[in-house]
């Protein structure tokens, strides 16, 4: 049984965790954690995601519960993410990372810790949108500069960041297909007069409305026929499942940063 902390288990994404861990035998629930102030510290933290009592409350991140678990897994935001890195450092615990909208910069520091503890990071931890960038880089690959590709995602209204963070990766998986550079081949949305479509770019087009959990689409179109490979999240919990999937997967694994990828031997 491996003990696992997480860390935003009163939001959305953490809440679906809650659940998916119930239900594997492999993984026991040991701390959950919040930012200081939440408003559901010290409930039940079943209560709050909608499984049996757990005996388990709502708390700001601590040292001696850290210790307790051997993964932490962090669905929060970027800077909070970073502060639980250093601390899985320093304690040598395992982490689950699905915090999006990291920098640069931030990545980098994953990267380091990664020298030290074992990391896996996602953007999406689904299996089938897994699939997605393995199959949009074979697309890429196939079709080649003969057809254009462009990117559009739908997620709901609340969300911080755009281009959601599996929209970069499958823009990457795209590029390494097409042997571009994701940095330069991006074109964010298309305004005003701007002239014929290079072949080097890849379109990348962001839609937020009501309560959409997250659509992506690849589209190639050539002269004469189109392909869409399309994946759609019904809901959050598609997500957790593979998180979880995921802290199975890690447990007992050496340093480094792992991905999706690597649990499903999927090569992207
Ligand atoms: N990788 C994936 O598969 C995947 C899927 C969905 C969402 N996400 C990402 O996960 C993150 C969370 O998404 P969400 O939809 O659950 O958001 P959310 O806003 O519902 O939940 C985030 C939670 O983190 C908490 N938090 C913030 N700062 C904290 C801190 N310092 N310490 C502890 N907790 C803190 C918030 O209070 C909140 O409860 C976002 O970056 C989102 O883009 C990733």
């Amino acid at each position: 049984m491996i003990n696992i902390g997480i860390a935003g288990a009163a939001g959305k994404m953490g809440r679906a965790l809650v659940r998916a861990v119930a239900k594997e035998p492999k993984l026991k629930l040991a701390a959950a954690w919040d930012k200081p102030g939440h408003e559901l510290l010290g409930q039940d933290i079943g209560v709050i995601a909608g499984t049996e009592v757990q005996n388990i409350k709502l708390q700001e991140v601590k040292d001696d519960l850290l210790k307790a678990c051997q993964l932490l897994v962090d669905f929060t935001a970027p800077l909070a993410t970073l502060q639980l890195v250093e601390r899985a450092v320093a304690l040598q615990r395992g982490m689950i990372i699905g915090t999006t909208g990291l920098n640069e910069g931030q990545m980098e520091q994953i990267k380091q810790a990664g020298r030290t503890i074992p990391i896996m990071y996602a953007t999406n931890y689904s299996v089938g949108m897994n699939l997605l960038w393995a199959l949009a880089r074979q697309a890429a690959t196939v079709l080649g500069e003969g057809y254009d590709a462009e990117i559009i995602e739908s997620h709901h209204n609340q969300k911080k960041d755009s281009p959601s963070g599996s929209a970069l990766t499958l823009l990457e998986a795209i590029c390494q297909g097409k042997g571009l550079d994701p940095k330069t081949a991006v074109r964010h949305g298309r305004q005003g007069i701007v002239g014929a479509r290079s072949k080097t770019e890849v379109g990348m087009h962001a839609v937020r409305a009501g309560d959409i959990v997250g659509d992506h689409t690849a589209l190639f179109s050539g002269t004469g026929e189109r392909l869409e490979l399309k994946h759609q999240a019904h809901s959050r919990d598609v997500l957790a499942q593979g998180a979880v999937r995921a802290a199975a997967w890690l447990t007992g694994k050496k340093p480094g940063v792992y991905s999706m990828a690597d649990v499903l031997g999927l090569s992207i």
